[in-house]
């Protein structure tokens, strides 16, 4: 067999130990859906296993969660704004996305799923999402029934399909207003399959 080259000026090689990565990075959307309230579960479980979780909550999430729940089981600040930074030097934006591995909106509204299909960036969470078309992005709709169906939603679902953002759910069940239909979000642990599932490609090498 022969010897593996080594690159003479490697940490390897130096006898250095080499920094790796371990911890995946996810960067959490959370908008303003009455399902907000399981992004902090949902939030809670990746930490639990071992993922590092920055969060962005759109000014409609705040109506439905409190920051302070989301900054509590993640260790972290929660981002809000476009107009305050995370570094000095760099937007709140490019650099929440140069840091993360995977995007995740969830819940993701039909409003954000909107902005995301046509390039609107109007806040922090959609700004993020038209600067992350370098990083693998995963969306959980939730909505009303009506509102799901509605040949607006599915133009921008298709369009977001096309563009590469994957969707995870929705599911039928029993939604907000009581009704049973399609619309309520796929369970948290089923999301968290689906990161798995895709952060799981990315170390394979695919985005
Ligand atoms: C009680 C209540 C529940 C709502 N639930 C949803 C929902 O599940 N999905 C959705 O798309 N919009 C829902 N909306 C409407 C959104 O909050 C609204 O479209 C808002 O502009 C979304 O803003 P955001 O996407 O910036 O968070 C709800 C509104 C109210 C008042």
């Amino acid at each position: 067999m022969p010897k593996k080259k080594t690159n003479p000026g490697s940490p390897k090689r130096r006898g250095l130990p080499t920094i790796q990565k371990t911890k995946p990075s996810v960067l959490l959307g959370v908008s303003g859906s009455v399902a907000a309230y399981k992004a902090v579960d949902l939030a809670s479980k990746l930490a639990a296993l071992g993922a590092v979780v920055k969060t962005i909550m759109t000014e409609n999430a705040c109506r439905f969660v409190g920051p302070k729940s989301l900054e509590a089981v993640t260790r972290s600040v929660v981002f809000m704004s476009l107009w305050s930074s995370p570094e000095d030097h760099k937007s709140a934006h490019i650099a929440l996305v140069d840091w993360a591995d995977i995007v995740v909106v969830a819940p993701a509204t039909a409003n954000i799923l909107g902005k995301a299909a046509n390039g609107i960036c109007d806040d922090l969470l959609s700004t993020t999402l038209c600067a992350a078309s370098a990083r693998p992005v995963l969306l959980a709709p939730t909505m009303n029934n009506n509102m799901w169906n509605s040949p607006a939603v599915q133009r921008n679902v298709r369009a977001l399909k096309e563009m590469g953002l994957e969707l995870v759910g929705p599911v039928e069940g029993r939604l907000a207003n009581g009704a049973m239909g399609m619309g309520r979000m796929a369970e948290p642990q089923e999301i968290l399959a689906a990161i798995e599932k895709t952060l799981l490609r990315i170390k394979r090498g695919k985005k």
